[in-house]
């Protein structure tokens, strides 16, 4: 494959200031080298820039404006670099996905091919600017790409997400406000407690055959905190009670099998919270297995 690595050091969906850092943690971790050891091309863009915005009347939104110019600024971005390779959303904090996953959902529409998004996260992040208490926009981008109601000022959504080809895996924080939506819409919520009974294998499995017999391509969002803090420790909104870091592996060496991911968002890298660079490393390393990495392919640990 040809990836295109975008960085995107966009901070402004949360007031707890650190992921503007990602994109440099990244690249000090060897993504675009552990891509090549893979045998793929890498090309890294550069830091992406939020189109200037100006907007009165923010209320209790966090850096609403801010957040208005990323989106525009990625919709274009993506829609731009997914004619030339794979891309990987080096971010970032999860408002970046109002742009990246509303931009390839417009890129794929183009091409008549349905489009599905894998959301691999604690939170469902479904808020709506109306909707959200706290006012931090990283909990909207599932709001905003299914097309609801309450984005004043932000982009015109080109091509909205069907909300029957979203499924959400890791899920274990979820605020009344997206329950209540949630109850009203047909996206596959899998929790921790689905993950416990049944193994992560098998919703995911069901996923990837639905994805397949649609024909369809796949968008995956990966939040840091769909991991257990216990191994990935680098984030603001830590949850306890996660992924562990096998079933990590094994979600990415499944997609990885269906050949069917074409996009990939890596968001919520807090760096200035991290532990000796663990959290930066694992993120690459499961992006590796996403991109064809596996167990007997592991680089030999050092142990100094
Ligand atoms: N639901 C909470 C909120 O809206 C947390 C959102 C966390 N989102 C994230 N991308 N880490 O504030
Ligand atoms: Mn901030
Ligand atoms: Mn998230
Ligand atoms: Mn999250």
């Amino acid at each position: 494959k040809n990836c295109i690595l975008v960085g995107v050091p966009l901070d402004c969906g949360k007031a707890r200031n650190g992921c503007l850092m990602g994109p440099d943690a990244y690249r000090t971790a060897g993504l675009a080298e552990a891509l090549e050891a893979l045998g793929h091309s890498t090309q890294d863009i550069g830091n992406v820039a939020p189109d200037p915005v100006r907007t009165a009347n923010a209320g209790h939104l966090h850096k609403l404006a801010e957040n208005i110019g990323w989106t525009s600024a990625l919709q274009r971005t993506a829609l731009d670099v997914a004619q030339t390779g794979f891309p990987i959303f080096m971010g970032g904090d999860h408002a970046l996905a109002a742009g990246t996953v509303s931009g390839m959902a417009a890129h794929w529409a183009k091409q008549d091919r349905p489009f599905f998004v894998l959301w691999l996260d604690a939170h469902t992040d479904i808020h709506t600017p109306k909707s959200t208490a706290s006012g931090n926009l990283h909990g909207t981008p599932v709001g905003y790409y299914i097309g609801r109601d309450g984005f004043d000022g932000f982009p015109d959504l080109p091509d909205a997400v069907d909300p029957k080809n979203i499924c959400m895996i890791g899920i274990r924080s979820v605020d009344p406000a997206e329950n209540a939506v949630l109850q009203n819409l047909d996206i596959d919520v899998v929790d921790m407690r689905r993950i416990d009974e049944t193994g992560i294998a098998t919703p995911l499995a069901a996923f990837l055959d639905r994805v397949k017999a649609a024909n369809g391509v796949l968008h995956v969002s990966l939040d840091v905190d769909f991991i257990d803090p216990l191994h990935a420790p680098a984030v603001g909104t830590t949850v306890p009670g996660g992924a562990t870091e096998r079933e990590a592996h094994l979600v990415m060496e499944m997609l990885s099998d269906s050949g069917l991911v074409q996009s990939l968002d890596l968001v919520e890298l807090n760096p200035f919270l991290d532990d000796r660079g663990k959290t930066a490393s694992l993120m690459v390393d499961l992006t590796a297995s996403l991109m064809g990495r596996r167990v007997f392919d592991r680089p030999t640990r050092d142990y100094s």
